[in-house]
């Protein structure tokens, strides 16, 4: 979510994943992200969406992986499409925030059952979390 160049989702693909969708409402940045795809040899295997991610612009799905990586306003804002499209088991990575709006970005997701797993990785300022739905896991879907 929010793909910019689509370099997150042509890395998973690129490292194993079967295949990603990677949606951002900036239609520059779908051509972009739609071209350095093809160029990266993965064009079939990353489908680029244009829209609002809040939305559910990269829905129908439940995914074993959602990145988003944008501002934290909007990281809140997509939280429970981030939520919507995990399933069991699954693993959201958020990213894009500064370290002092970590907290109110970590209660949105933890409103929606999702908790941050393992440490955050921060780099100048920027911290990106990684999330899971423990209640599903505890609960055996898992
Ligand atoms: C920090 S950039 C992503 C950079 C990307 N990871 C890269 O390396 O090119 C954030 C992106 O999120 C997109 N964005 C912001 N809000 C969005 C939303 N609600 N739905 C989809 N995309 C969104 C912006 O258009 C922007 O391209």
């Amino acid at each position: 979510m929010g793909c910019g160049s689509g370099v997150l989702g042509i890395a998973a693909v690129r490292l194993g994943a079967r295949a990603a969708v990677a949606v951002d409402v900036d239609p520059a940045a779908v051509a972009a992200a739609r071209a350095n795809a093809d160029r990266n040899g993965v064009g079939r295997r990353v489908a680029v969406v244009v829209g609002d991610a809040a939305e559910g612009a990269a829905s129908p799905g439940r995914y074993d992986l959602v990145m988003a990586n944008m501002l934290s306003p909007e990281l809140r804002a997509v939280a429970p499409a981030v939520a919507a499209g995990l399933a069991p088991g699954g693993v959201a990575v958020v990213a894009g925030l500064l370290v002092e709006q970590r907290f109110d970005v970590l209660a949105a997701y933890r409103a929606l059952g999702l908790h941050e797993v393992g440490d955050p990785r921060t780099d100048e300022g920027w911290t990106a979390v990684v999330l899971s739905d423990l209640s599903r896991q505890i609960a055996g879907e898992v």
